[in-house]
Parts: structure tokens; sequence; C-alpha cells
């Protein structure tokens, strides 16, 4: 099949690899010149675990294209994928669906033959019956339908959840174009559940399921100050959570709250899309509100370990929103560490992939280190901000050894406790006395 992707971001080009390495002929579109370029010459714009080796696969095999020119990708093609921003209104916080509606009005003049236009941005409920409006009002005699069908992949595991959905929805009101997707979506056949339903109901699946997500990662955080303050240790009340197969063992890591492209945006236009309809998510306000108090109250419990003091030396390992991805949009690390800049003149920071990205949000207010031991050399405290798997391999003797006062603040509780404080360290961690 011909398929178009609007948007080369974190969906739509992993999107567009795994659509080519099923033999499909796929072209991604992008308003951005540079990308396009970046990505003829065969260099990757974001990095995601295992999509450089298959990107260069399927582009060698001829089954993956890039071109800014809609005409070009829409013309002829059977679907055409919109993955273009939908990033939160900074007032109204809001999905701003500016970029899409761009899209299907610009797409709209191009379509020819039967087509199905997919939106895989997260888009409020409605927005297909927008998105069909305005193809209509553009070009009245265009064979089209549009369809819902929401993106699961998360940062960093998108090739992995790509090739192996828990799920896929597929929100179409009409039967042609489900089944359409239907060939489209084959080679998962009897490897994956498949979901149709009406296209507001997909919408409402992907807000409901990311917000349900934020509230299991707040509630456990909830849980973990409540470990504190009451001497529970919360790694093994989330264990004994976690075997009751309803409530299940995943996202009940504690930390310094979610971030990311996804949840943030995600629980505030849920609960704006709600108001609008005259409904009130207490839960979901709550999360939202918490969420960001937490990193505030985090920063404070790290500049409490050098009782506030501003020349004190604070290194911070990860800025990256989560490990595996460079991706520092909405980041808590990033937050907290603005945190700490106001009160501390001497930061150094290590991430080993989200430097450039970070850099480019903070500027030159804090000194970048080549590697974690680079940013630990003199420090008054070293604080763990994102998960990377590198950071629970820690040389703890090398660290003690460079390091000016031998503190530990593990906000991701990476290390084991244990192990840290028999090599002399003051150590802090979330939810548990050690
Ligand atoms: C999320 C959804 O998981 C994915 O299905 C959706 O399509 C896009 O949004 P992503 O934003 O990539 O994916 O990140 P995810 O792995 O879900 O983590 C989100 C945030 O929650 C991160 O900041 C992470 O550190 C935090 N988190 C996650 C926790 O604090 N504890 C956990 O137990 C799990």
């Amino acid at each position: 099949m011909k398929i178009a992707i609007v948007g080369t971001g974190y969906v739509g080009l992993p999107t567009g690899v795994g659509l080519a390495e099923f033999g499909n002929d796929v072209v991604c579109v992008d308003k951005i010149a540079g990308k396009i370029e970046a990505l003829k010459q065969g260099q990757l714009t974001i990095y995601e675990d295992g999509l450089e080796e298959l990107f260069h696969k399927v582009v060698k095999a001829g089954k993956l294209h890039f071109t800014t020119s809609m005409s070009e990708a829409v013309s002829g093609a059977d679907v055409v994928l919109l993955a273009v921003g939908t990033p939160p209104h900074p007032v109204t916080k809001e999905a701003d669906l500016q970029y899409i509606y761009a899209a299907a009005q610009e797409l709209a003049q191009y379509l020819d033959g039967y087509t199905v236009i997919a939106t895989k941005s997260t888009v409020p409920v409605g927005t297909g019956d927008e998105i069909e409006a305005i193809i209509k009002r553009t070009n009245p005699k265009a064979d089209y339908d549009v369809i819902s069908l929401p993106e699961f992949l998360r940062e960093g595991f998108a090739v992995h959840d790509f090739f192996a959905p828990d799920r896929i929805v597929i929100g179409a009101d009409s039967e042609k174009a489900r089944n359409v997707m239907l060939k489209l979506y084959k080679p998962f056949e009897g490897k994956t559940q498949f979901l149709l339903v009406g296209r507001k109901s997909s919408e409402t699946i992907k807000y409901a399921s990311n917000a349900f997500l934020a509230m299991k990662i707040h509630y456990i955080n909830e849980m973990a100050d409540f470990c504190e303050a009451s001497g529970a240790n919360i790694s093994e009340v989330a264990r004994g959570m976690g075997l009751d197969s309803r409530i299940g063992n995943k996202f009940l890591n504690p930390g310094p709250g979610y971030g990311g492209s996804c949840f943030p945006k995600d629980t505030n236009a849920m609960a704006q899309m709600a108001k609008k309809f005259g409904v009130h998510l207490h839960l979901i306000e709550t999360t939202i509100a918490y969420n960001d108090e937490r990193k505030v109250e985090m920063a404070k419990r790290v500049l409490s370990v050098v009782n506030g003091n501003p020349e004190a030396k604070i290194a911070v390992l990860g800025l990256a929103f989560k490990g595996g991805t460079d991706d520092c949009r909405e980041s808590p690390a990033m937050d907290i560490l603005r945190e700490l800049i106001k009160c501390s003149h001497n930061v150094s920071v290590y991430d080993p992939k989200a430097m450039d990205n970070a850099h480019r949000l903070i500027g030159d207010s804090v000194n970048y280190a080549a590697d974690a031991y680079e940013a630990a050399k003199n420090a008054d405290i070293l604080v763990i901000l994102t998960e990377w798997e590198e950071f629970r391999h820690l040389d703890l003797p090398k660290l003690k050894e460079i390091m000016n006062k031998p503190k530990i603040v593990d906000l991701r509780n990476m290390l084991g406790a244990e192990e840290v404080c028999k090599n002399g360290f003051e150590y802090c961690c979330i939810g548990r006395k050690h």
C-alpha cells in the first residue's frame, strides 16, 4: 500500500519505518526542510532505540522516502497518517489543533482515489468530525474517510512498541475504512488484540489511557509520601500491590513526578475537554496539580541536603524526562534543575543522550560534563533525576574519592541503599528510609 505520513517526529518517524518494514511504500512529509534534508542524507532526527538500523534498511530497500511536498506524499496514497504535533495551548492548556487542521486543509487538495485519513496525533474528541468538515469544504469531490488510529508508542521503546503493541485501536465509523486499516495491519493478525470502535470512542481511549497511567504514577508517589511519614517501604508496598493482577506491577515506580510530551499535555487537555462537556474530572485535576507541586518539593529536598548553600556544588545525573530518550520536553529533571539553578551557582549536569536538548532549553547556566564522574568531581551532592540504566552501575568508591561530600539524593530509587551506605554515603531516596 502507499502510505503518506504527515509529521516526522517521535510518532511519525518510527511509524513510517515500521510500516515500510512491512513492505508498504511510505513517504514522510514535513514542513521543516532541514529535517527532511537530514533524513534524506541518512541522518536520524530523533534518538530511538533500534530505529537507526531499521531506518537504513528500509531506506536502502527503497520503501521509505522523504519530502517537503504534500502533493508528492499524498497523491495516490491509500492511507494518510496525521502525526503532527498537538502541543498544549500556553494559556488554555487545551490541545492546539492549528497544525493538524492546517495539514488537513493542505492535504485535501491532493487526494485522488479513495483515501483513508487516519489521525495518529492525540486529538480531542470531535476532532475527526472537524477534519472531515475541513476536507469536505476544501475538496468537495474527494473520496475519503477520516478515522482515529491512536498511537501508544512509548518514547525510547517506540520500535519495540510498534512491532509488539498491546492493542491496535481502529476508530472508524465506515466499514470501507475499517477494511483498509485491517489490510494495513494484517501483519499483526493473530499477534495482538484489534479493537474496532467508533471514532469518538477511539479518540477518548487515548486520553483515558494516558490520564489513567498519570494517575497511577500520582498514586504511587502519594503512597511514597505516606511511606516516608509512616516508616513503611514503598518498594515493598509497590511489590505487594503489583502482585494483585487487577492492579498490575507496571507504573508503580515512585519518582520526581511524571513528564514527557504526552502525560502533562494529555491530562491537561482531557481536563479542559471535559469541562467543555460540563464534566468535572476531579481525579485528573488533582493529579495535575500534585505533579506540578511535587517537582518543586523535590528540588527543596535536594537543597535541604546542602542546607541551601548557594556555593555548594550540585551534580545532576539525568535530564531527559525518562531513561532511553533524548527528549527533555516537560522533563521533571529540567523543572527540578531550574529550581536548583535559582539557588545554586555551581551546578554540573550529565545525561547520556539529552545534553544538546537540555542546552537548547537552559543554555549555559550550568556546566555540561562529559560523564557522571566529571559532573561529580568536587560535588557536595549527587542527584539522580532520570532512570538511565548506566546510573545503576556507578562506581561508588570512585565517586566517594572525587566528591567533596559523600551525599546522594536518588529521586528514581536506582541505587541499592545498603551498598551506597556501606560505601560511606549519606543517602536519600523516595518513599523509604534508605
Ligand atoms: C506515554 C505512554 O506510556 C504511551 O503509551 C503514549 O503513547 C505516550 O505517552 P511516554 O511519554 O514515552 O509514553 O513515557 P512513559 O514511559 O509512559 O513515562 C511517562 C513519565 O512517567 C516519565 O516521566 C516516567 O519517568 C514517568 N514514570 C513512569 C514514573 O514516574 N513511574 C513509573 O512507574 C512509570
